[in-house]
Protein backbone atom coordinates (compact mmCIF):
# COMPACT_ATOMS: atom_id res chain seq x y z
CA UNK A 1 0.00 0.00 0.00
CA UNK A 2 1.37 3.41 -0.88
CA UNK A 3 1.08 6.94 -1.44
CA UNK A 4 1.34 7.86 -5.50
CA UNK A 5 1.97 11.49 -6.59
CA UNK A 6 0.45 11.82 -10.38
CA UNK A 7 2.01 14.88 -12.63
CA UNK A 8 2.28 16.26 -15.96
CA UNK A 9 5.66 16.12 -17.21
CA UNK A 10 5.56 18.71 -20.45
CA UNK A 11 2.94 21.62 -20.63
CA UNK A 12 -0.33 20.36 -18.64
CA UNK A 13 -3.21 18.32 -20.36
CA UNK A 14 -1.12 15.36 -20.74
CA UNK A 15 -3.84 12.92 -20.31
CA UNK A 16 -3.22 12.91 -15.94
CA UNK A 17 -7.15 12.71 -15.50
CA UNK A 18 -7.24 9.21 -17.71
CA UNK A 19 -4.32 8.11 -15.90
CA UNK A 20 -5.73 8.82 -12.01
CA UNK A 21 -8.56 6.82 -13.12
CA UNK A 22 -7.21 4.09 -14.32
CA UNK A 23 -4.77 3.76 -11.39
CA UNK A 24 -7.70 4.37 -9.07
CA UNK A 25 -9.99 1.77 -10.55
CA UNK A 26 -6.92 -0.70 -10.45
CA UNK A 27 -5.63 0.17 -6.78
CA UNK A 28 -8.38 1.19 -5.06
CA UNK A 29 -7.09 4.40 -3.18
CA UNK A 30 -9.41 5.31 -0.19
CA UNK A 31 -8.34 9.23 -0.89
CA UNK A 32 -7.83 10.28 -3.58
CA UNK A 33 -6.42 14.11 -3.12
CA UNK A 34 -6.06 17.59 -5.38
CA UNK A 35 -2.76 19.83 -5.13
CA UNK A 36 -1.65 22.09 -8.17
CA UNK A 37 -3.14 25.89 -8.69
CA UNK A 38 -6.89 26.18 -9.25
CA UNK A 39 -9.41 25.94 -11.51
CA UNK A 40 -7.11 26.73 -14.55
CA UNK A 41 -7.17 23.38 -14.51
CA UNK A 42 -9.30 21.19 -16.34
CA UNK A 43 -9.68 17.78 -16.71
CA UNK A 44 -12.05 16.54 -19.16
CA UNK A 45 -12.81 12.56 -18.57
CA UNK A 46 -14.75 10.48 -20.64
CA UNK A 47 -17.09 8.15 -18.75
CA UNK A 48 -19.01 5.92 -21.30
CA UNK A 49 -20.51 8.03 -23.09
CA UNK A 50 -20.79 11.32 -21.32
CA UNK A 51 -17.67 13.39 -21.34
CA UNK A 52 -17.13 16.06 -18.40
CA UNK A 53 -14.70 18.68 -17.79
CA UNK A 54 -13.82 18.52 -14.12
CA UNK A 55 -11.85 21.98 -12.98
CA UNK A 56 -12.11 21.38 -9.45
CA UNK A 57 -13.40 18.42 -8.54
CA UNK A 58 -10.30 15.77 -8.75
CA UNK A 59 -10.13 13.87 -11.68
CA UNK A 60 -10.43 10.33 -9.72
CA UNK A 61 -13.75 11.59 -8.90
CA UNK A 62 -14.74 8.69 -11.65
CA UNK A 63 -13.66 5.87 -9.27
CA UNK A 64 -16.75 5.94 -7.15
CA UNK A 65 -15.16 4.68 -3.83
CA UNK A 66 -12.57 6.71 -3.25
CA UNK A 67 -12.95 10.14 -0.97
CA UNK A 68 -12.09 13.11 -2.74
CA UNK A 69 -10.20 16.15 -1.35
CA UNK A 70 -8.76 19.65 -2.23
CA UNK A 71 -5.14 19.70 -0.46
CA UNK A 72 -5.08 23.22 1.55
CA UNK A 73 -2.33 24.66 -1.24
CA UNK A 74 -5.10 24.81 -3.91
CA UNK A 75 -7.05 27.50 -4.55
CA UNK A 76 -11.08 27.49 -4.45
CA UNK A 77 -13.17 29.30 -6.54
CA UNK A 78 -16.35 28.58 -4.93
CA UNK A 79 -19.14 29.27 -7.86
CA UNK A 80 -17.17 26.57 -9.83
CA UNK A 81 -16.54 23.73 -7.03
CA UNK A 82 -20.45 24.11 -6.22
CA UNK A 83 -21.39 23.81 -9.68
CA UNK A 84 -19.58 20.45 -10.13
CA UNK A 85 -20.75 19.22 -6.93
CA UNK A 86 -24.24 19.69 -8.21
CA UNK A 87 -23.12 17.92 -11.93
CA UNK A 88 -21.58 15.00 -11.22
CA UNK A 89 -21.46 12.36 -8.92
CA UNK A 90 -19.89 13.04 -5.45
CA UNK A 91 -21.76 14.33 -2.86
CA UNK A 92 -21.17 13.22 0.56
CA UNK A 93 -17.82 11.83 -0.52
CA UNK A 94 -15.77 15.49 -1.51
CA UNK A 95 -14.26 17.85 1.08
CA UNK A 96 -11.98 21.10 0.95
CA UNK A 97 -9.44 21.98 3.72
CA UNK A 98 -10.14 25.05 5.49
CA UNK A 99 -6.85 27.16 4.42
CA UNK A 100 -7.54 27.04 0.73
CA UNK A 101 -6.97 30.05 -0.38
CA UNK A 102 -10.56 31.60 -2.08
CA UNK A 103 -10.93 32.78 -5.54
CA UNK A 104 -12.84 36.08 -5.78
CA UNK A 105 -14.95 37.67 -8.64
CA UNK A 106 -12.49 40.57 -8.29
CA UNK A 107 -9.68 37.91 -9.04
CA UNK A 108 -11.14 37.08 -12.37
CA UNK A 109 -11.54 41.05 -13.21
CA UNK A 110 -8.04 41.43 -12.41
CA UNK A 111 -6.85 38.23 -14.36
CA UNK A 112 -9.08 39.34 -17.70
CA UNK A 113 -8.38 42.91 -17.11
CA UNK A 114 -4.64 42.74 -17.05
CA UNK A 115 -2.50 42.83 -19.87
CA UNK A 116 0.30 41.49 -18.82
CA UNK A 117 -1.41 38.10 -17.94
CA UNK A 118 -4.07 37.92 -19.87
CA UNK A 119 -2.29 38.65 -23.63
CA UNK A 120 1.32 39.29 -22.71
CA UNK A 121 1.32 35.41 -20.83
CA UNK A 122 -2.07 34.23 -21.97
CA UNK A 123 -3.39 33.10 -18.59
CA UNK A 124 -6.71 31.10 -18.11
CA UNK A 125 -8.44 33.86 -16.79
CA UNK A 126 -9.69 32.22 -14.00
CA UNK A 127 -8.15 34.21 -11.53
CA UNK A 128 -5.60 32.02 -10.23
CA UNK A 129 -2.52 34.53 -10.18
CA UNK A 130 -4.47 37.28 -8.80
CA UNK A 131 -5.73 34.87 -5.95
CA UNK A 132 -2.18 33.45 -5.09
CA UNK A 133 -0.83 37.19 -5.18
CA UNK A 134 -3.23 38.24 -2.61
CA UNK A 135 -2.59 34.71 -0.73
CA UNK A 136 0.89 35.73 -0.60
CA UNK A 137 0.11 39.13 0.54
CA UNK A 138 -2.31 37.60 3.06
CA UNK A 139 -5.15 39.23 2.65
CA UNK A 140 -7.14 36.64 0.64
CA UNK A 141 -9.88 34.73 2.36
CA UNK A 142 -9.88 31.45 2.88
CA UNK A 143 -12.45 28.46 2.10
CA UNK A 144 -12.94 27.89 5.98
CA UNK A 145 -14.16 31.86 5.86
CA UNK A 146 -17.00 31.11 3.50
CA UNK A 147 -20.44 29.79 5.03
CA UNK A 148 -21.56 28.43 1.72
CA UNK A 149 -18.45 26.04 1.74
CA UNK A 150 -18.57 24.74 5.33
CA UNK A 151 -20.26 21.18 4.61
CA UNK A 152 -17.10 20.26 2.70
CA UNK A 153 -14.43 21.65 5.06
CA UNK A 154 -12.21 19.29 6.99
CA UNK A 155 -8.64 19.12 7.50
CA UNK A 156 -7.54 17.54 4.15
CA UNK A 157 -3.65 17.04 5.53
CA UNK A 158 -4.83 15.11 8.39
CA UNK A 159 -7.13 12.94 6.76
CA UNK A 160 -4.33 12.13 3.64
CA UNK A 161 -1.53 11.76 6.65
CA UNK A 162 -3.77 9.04 8.66
CA UNK A 163 -4.46 7.01 5.01
CA UNK A 164 -1.15 6.75 4.58
CA UNK A 165 -0.25 5.41 8.43
CA UNK A 166 -3.05 2.59 8.15
CA UNK A 167 -1.72 1.65 5.17
CA UNK A 168 -4.59 2.53 2.98
CA UNK A 169 -3.41 2.91 -0.67
CA UNK A 170 -3.38 6.84 -1.68
CA UNK A 171 -3.16 9.15 -4.59
CA UNK A 172 -2.25 13.10 -5.23
CA UNK A 173 -3.37 14.67 -8.09
CA UNK A 174 -1.30 16.69 -10.30
CA UNK A 175 -2.26 19.45 -12.21
CA UNK A 176 -1.06 21.54 -15.50
CA UNK A 177 2.45 20.62 -16.14
CA UNK A 178 6.13 20.79 -15.31
CA UNK A 179 7.01 23.24 -18.24
CA UNK A 180 4.36 25.91 -16.69
CA UNK A 181 5.83 25.87 -12.82
CA UNK A 182 6.63 29.03 -11.48
CA UNK A 183 10.38 27.66 -10.18
CA UNK A 184 11.10 25.50 -13.37
CA UNK A 185 8.66 26.15 -16.13
CA UNK A 186 9.63 28.76 -18.87
CA UNK A 187 9.16 31.60 -16.88
CA UNK A 188 7.16 34.57 -17.33
CA UNK A 189 5.32 32.68 -19.61
CA UNK A 190 4.21 30.57 -16.42
CA UNK A 191 1.50 29.56 -13.91
CA UNK A 192 1.43 30.97 -10.36
CA UNK A 193 2.77 28.15 -8.62
CA UNK A 194 5.39 25.45 -9.06
CA UNK A 195 3.63 22.33 -10.57
CA UNK A 196 6.16 19.88 -9.59
CA UNK A 197 5.87 16.65 -7.30
CA UNK A 198 7.33 18.20 -3.91
CA UNK A 199 4.70 21.07 -4.61
CA UNK A 200 1.96 18.84 -5.10
CA UNK A 201 2.83 16.81 -1.95
CA UNK A 202 3.14 20.27 0.09
CA UNK A 203 0.05 21.30 -1.42
CA UNK A 204 -1.82 17.93 0.59
CA UNK A 205 0.43 18.17 4.02
CA UNK A 206 2.23 15.12 2.76
CA UNK A 207 6.50 14.74 4.09
CA UNK A 208 8.55 13.97 1.50
CA UNK A 209 9.79 10.30 3.55
CA UNK A 210 5.90 9.81 2.64
CA UNK A 211 6.07 9.89 -0.82
CA UNK A 212 6.82 5.58 -2.46
CA UNK A 213 5.97 6.56 -6.58
CA UNK A 214 5.66 9.42 -8.78
CA UNK A 215 4.70 8.94 -12.32
CA UNK A 216 5.00 11.54 -14.75
CA UNK A 217 2.83 11.99 -17.26
CA UNK A 218 4.02 12.51 -20.74
CA UNK A 219 2.25 13.26 -23.82
CA UNK A 220 3.75 11.29 -27.25
CA UNK A 221 2.65 14.40 -28.89
CA UNK A 222 2.85 17.89 -26.22
CA UNK A 223 1.23 20.74 -26.20
CA UNK A 224 0.79 24.00 -25.06
CA UNK A 225 -1.73 26.69 -24.26
CA UNK A 226 -1.04 30.28 -23.84
CA UNK A 227 1.71 31.93 -24.95
CA UNK A 228 5.37 31.57 -24.15
CA UNK A 229 8.49 28.89 -25.67
CA UNK A 230 8.35 25.81 -26.97
CA UNK A 231 11.28 24.37 -28.33
CA UNK A 232 9.78 21.07 -30.72
CA UNK A 233 6.53 23.31 -31.31
CA UNK A 234 4.96 22.66 -35.18
CA UNK A 235 2.75 24.75 -37.18
CA UNK A 236 -0.80 24.26 -36.97
CA UNK A 237 -0.64 22.99 -40.48
CA UNK A 238 1.55 20.09 -39.74
CA UNK A 239 -0.16 19.07 -37.21
CA UNK A 240 -3.69 19.25 -38.90
CA UNK A 241 -2.06 17.32 -41.73
CA UNK A 242 -0.94 14.53 -38.26
CA UNK A 243 -4.42 14.45 -37.77
CA UNK A 244 -3.41 16.19 -34.22
CA UNK A 245 -5.87 18.76 -33.16
CA UNK A 246 -7.06 20.00 -29.82
CA UNK A 247 -9.08 22.59 -28.00
CA UNK A 248 -8.39 24.10 -23.94
CA UNK A 249 -10.89 22.61 -21.19
CA UNK A 250 -11.24 25.80 -19.66
CA UNK A 251 -10.37 28.31 -22.75
CA UNK A 252 -11.04 26.23 -25.71
CA UNK A 253 -8.81 27.93 -27.16
CA UNK A 254 -6.17 25.69 -29.70
CA UNK A 255 -3.55 23.94 -28.50
CA UNK A 256 0.15 24.47 -30.04
CA UNK A 257 1.48 20.98 -30.69
CA UNK A 258 4.75 19.80 -30.58
CA UNK A 259 6.81 16.93 -31.42
CA UNK A 260 8.64 14.78 -28.25
CA UNK A 261 11.00 16.35 -26.51
CA UNK A 262 13.67 13.79 -24.85
CA UNK A 263 16.39 17.07 -23.42
CA UNK A 264 12.93 18.36 -21.30
CA UNK A 265 11.40 15.21 -20.51
CA UNK A 266 14.61 14.04 -18.25
CA UNK A 267 14.88 17.27 -16.95
CA UNK A 268 11.46 17.13 -15.85
CA UNK A 269 11.92 13.30 -14.66
CA UNK A 270 14.89 14.37 -13.15
CA UNK A 271 12.93 17.60 -10.89
CA UNK A 272 9.77 15.65 -10.61
CA UNK A 273 11.81 12.75 -8.42
CA UNK A 274 10.33 10.39 -11.43
CA UNK A 275 9.70 6.75 -10.74
CA UNK A 276 7.43 5.53 -13.90
CA UNK A 277 6.56 7.27 -16.17
CA UNK A 278 2.88 7.18 -18.34
CA UNK A 279 2.31 8.06 -21.97
CA UNK A 280 -0.69 9.47 -23.28
CA UNK A 281 -1.53 9.42 -27.45
CA UNK A 282 0.27 6.65 -28.52
CA UNK A 283 -1.93 6.17 -31.25
CA UNK A 284 -0.41 9.17 -32.72
CA UNK A 285 2.77 7.90 -33.18
CA UNK A 286 1.09 4.97 -34.82
CA UNK A 287 -2.50 4.84 -35.47
CA UNK A 288 -2.82 1.26 -35.20
CA UNK A 289 -2.08 0.86 -31.68
CA UNK A 290 -5.22 2.80 -30.89
CA UNK A 291 -7.48 0.77 -28.49
CA UNK A 292 -4.12 -1.65 -27.50
CA UNK A 293 -4.68 -3.24 -24.17
CA UNK A 294 -1.73 -5.29 -24.50
CA UNK A 295 1.78 -4.67 -25.05
CA UNK A 296 2.18 -7.31 -27.59
CA UNK A 297 -0.87 -5.53 -29.33
CA UNK A 298 1.98 -2.71 -30.17
CA UNK A 299 3.36 -2.47 -33.65
CA UNK A 300 7.32 -2.32 -33.70
CA UNK A 301 7.22 1.70 -34.61
CA UNK A 302 4.81 2.14 -30.82
CA UNK A 303 7.51 -0.12 -29.26
CA UNK A 304 10.69 1.88 -30.38
CA UNK A 305 9.15 5.22 -29.34
CA UNK A 306 8.47 3.51 -25.90
CA UNK A 307 12.19 2.19 -25.75
CA UNK A 308 13.30 5.97 -26.83
CA UNK A 309 11.13 7.23 -23.72
CA UNK A 310 12.90 5.29 -21.73
CA UNK A 311 16.24 5.90 -22.44
CA UNK A 312 15.76 9.55 -22.55
CA UNK A 313 13.78 9.82 -18.91
CA UNK A 314 15.66 6.96 -17.85
CA UNK A 315 12.79 5.40 -15.68
CA UNK A 316 10.60 2.59 -17.15
CA UNK A 317 7.36 3.38 -19.19
CA UNK A 318 4.53 0.98 -17.08
CA UNK A 319 1.64 2.91 -18.45
CA UNK A 320 0.74 3.39 -21.90
CA UNK A 321 -2.64 4.93 -23.07
CA UNK A 322 -4.06 4.15 -26.74
CA UNK A 323 -7.08 6.06 -26.99
CA UNK A 324 -9.77 8.27 -24.71
CA UNK A 325 -11.84 5.83 -23.26
CA UNK A 326 -10.61 4.08 -19.56
CA UNK A 327 -10.60 0.88 -21.18
CA UNK A 328 -7.95 1.91 -23.65
CA UNK A 329 -4.91 1.33 -22.01
CA UNK A 330 -1.99 -1.44 -21.14
CA UNK A 331 -0.55 -1.27 -17.77
CA UNK A 332 2.52 -2.84 -16.92
CA UNK A 333 3.47 -2.14 -13.34
CA UNK A 334 2.66 -5.23 -12.12
CA UNK A 335 5.25 -7.37 -14.83
CA UNK A 336 7.82 -5.19 -14.42
P1 LIG B 1 -2.84 30.93 -15.39
O1 LIG B 1 -2.40 29.72 -14.64
O2 LIG B 1 -4.31 30.99 -15.65
O3 LIG B 1 -2.28 32.19 -14.77
O4 LIG B 1 -2.16 30.84 -16.83
C1 LIG B 1 -0.75 30.94 -17.00
C2 LIG B 1 -0.28 29.99 -18.11
O5 LIG B 1 -0.44 28.64 -17.70
C3 LIG B 1 -1.07 30.12 -19.43
O6 LIG B 1 -0.18 29.86 -20.50
C4 LIG B 1 -2.11 28.99 -19.32
O7 LIG B 1 -2.54 28.56 -20.58
C5 LIG B 1 -1.27 27.93 -18.62
N1 LIG B 1 -2.08 26.96 -17.84
C6 LIG B 1 -2.59 27.13 -16.60
N2 LIG B 1 -3.22 26.02 -16.19
C7 LIG B 1 -3.10 25.11 -17.18
C8 LIG B 1 -3.52 23.76 -17.34
O8 LIG B 1 -4.15 23.13 -16.47
N3 LIG B 1 -3.19 23.14 -18.52
C9 LIG B 1 -2.48 23.78 -19.48
N4 LIG B 1 -2.06 25.05 -19.37
C10 LIG B 1 -2.36 25.71 -18.23
MG1 LIG C 1 -6.12 20.20 -18.79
Amino acid sequence: MSCTIIVGGFFGDEGKGKIVAHIAHQDHPTVISRGGVGPNAGHTVLVGKKEYGVRMVPSGFVYPKADLCIGPGVLVDPRVFLREVAEVEVSGRIFIDGRCGVIEEEHIARDKGSEHLAKTIGSTGSGCGPANSDRVLRVARQAKDLPELAPYIIDVAEKVNQAIDNGEPVLLEGTQGFGISLYYGTYPFVTSKDTSASQIAADNGVGPTKIDDVIVVFKAFPTRVGEGPFSTEMSLDKSHALGIQEFGTVTHRERRIGTWDGKMARYSAMINGCTQVAITGIDRVDPTCFGATSYDQLSQTAKDFIRQVEVDVGQPVTIISTGPELSQIIDLRKKR
